[in-house]
């Protein structure tokens, strides 16, 4: 039997996301959403696209969460999209609501899947998905450090001209203004970035990947990004199906890690079948230790608005 991945939320992340597993052809995958029909219809949609792509991911929508029960690996996007001139924070409160009630929900029927939440405040929603759940740090991650990684990959490669697989980097800290790219860490083919650009360059490229989701918001207009972040969850899902072990940035709640204590935070995590398997404590510049101290405190502000 195939593991089953329920997707919750089939706006433009959940629908990208579950074509991007069905493609994959390594999971039956359920679309759930609170709208009637709009889970079905999608879900629909993919399954008949099976004969045409060539896969026999068997997909299923509606409204109902018994659909997802059983599941392996429960991935929750529902919630409010960012429009223009609306932060991650302003989120916070009705995204707490939906992202509580959905929690609960899937984990009634999958009280052994690993949670991958989606929604904004992305760390917030981490958090509230423990609290409501109950469930162990291991077996709810967040997603956010896969795409902003990705994004500042991009950009280095841009500006130089190389494939974006040549550059190696990292992106920690919360999915917001605050997070954190390790400089020193990141390299082209090996080459330190510092040796390659200059400074102000550097500088431009990191304030870019900070401002990469409201770039989007910017262009779309009605709603924010959804081919790289359901790429980017992509990967994570896979991981944990996989068994892989790989190292990927993830938001998980820290336990002293990184000096940092209940709170969550983009930092490198490996993933196996369990979800988190352990985080990586890299070796940070003093600058950089400082820039996460600030982003946690950061994360820690937007908690107070759920109290
Ligand atoms: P969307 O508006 O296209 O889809 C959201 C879906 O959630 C809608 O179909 C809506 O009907 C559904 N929904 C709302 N309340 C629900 C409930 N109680 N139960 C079930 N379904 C419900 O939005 P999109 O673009 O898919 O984004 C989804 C979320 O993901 C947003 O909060 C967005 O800010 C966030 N996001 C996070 C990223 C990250 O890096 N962590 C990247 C991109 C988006
Ligand atoms: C992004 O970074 C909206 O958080 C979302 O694109």
């Amino acid at each position: 039997m195939r593991p089953k991945v329920s997707v919750i939320g089939a706006g433009n992340v959940g629908a990208t996301l579950t074509q991007r597993l069905a493609e994959r052809d390594i999971a039956d995958l359920v679309l759930v959403d609170i709208v009637e029909g709009l889970a079905e219809g999608k879900a629909l949609d993919l399954l008949e696209a099976g004969p045409i792509i060539g896969h026999n991911s068997r997909v299923v929508g509606g409204t109902d969460y018994a659909l997802t029960a059983g599941s392996q690996v429960v991935v929750i996007t529902s919630g409010l999209a960012r429009k223009p001139g609306m932060s991650r924070d302003d989120l916070v409160r009705t995204n707490a609501g939906i992202v509580g009630e959905v929690t609960r929900a899937v984990v009634a029927g999958s009280p052994d899947a690993v949670l991958i939440m989606v929604t904004n405040p992305l760390d917030a929603m981490v958090h509230q998905a423990l609290r409501v759940s109950g469930l162990p740090r291991e077996r709810v991650v967040g997603m956010a450090g896969v795409l902003d990684t990705a994004r500042f990959r991009c950009f280095v490669a841009q500006e130089l001209e190389v494939a974006a697989e040549n550059v190696q980097a990292h992106v920690l800290g919360g999915h917001g203004d605050t997070m954190v790219p390790l400089i020193g860490m990141t390299t082209v083919a090996g080459v330190p970035i510092s040796r390659l650009l200059g400074r102000d360059r550097v500088e431009a490229i990191v304030a870019r990947t900070r401002d990469g989701g409201a770039e989007i918001v910017r262009y779309l207009k009605t709603g924010s990004a959804f081919y790289a972040p359901s790429a980017a969850t992509a990967q994570m899902v896979e991981a944990i199906l996989l068994d892989s072990h790989v190292i990927l940035p993830c938001a998980v709640e820290l336990r002293g890690e990184y000096g940092l204590n209940g709170v969550v935070m983009g930092v490198p995590a490996q993933l196996h079948a369990g979800g988190l398997e352990r985080v990586v404590e890299m070796e940070l510049a003093p600058d950089e230790r400082l820039a996460l101290e600030r982003s946690a405190e950061a994360v820690r502000q937007l908690l107070t608005v759920l109290g």
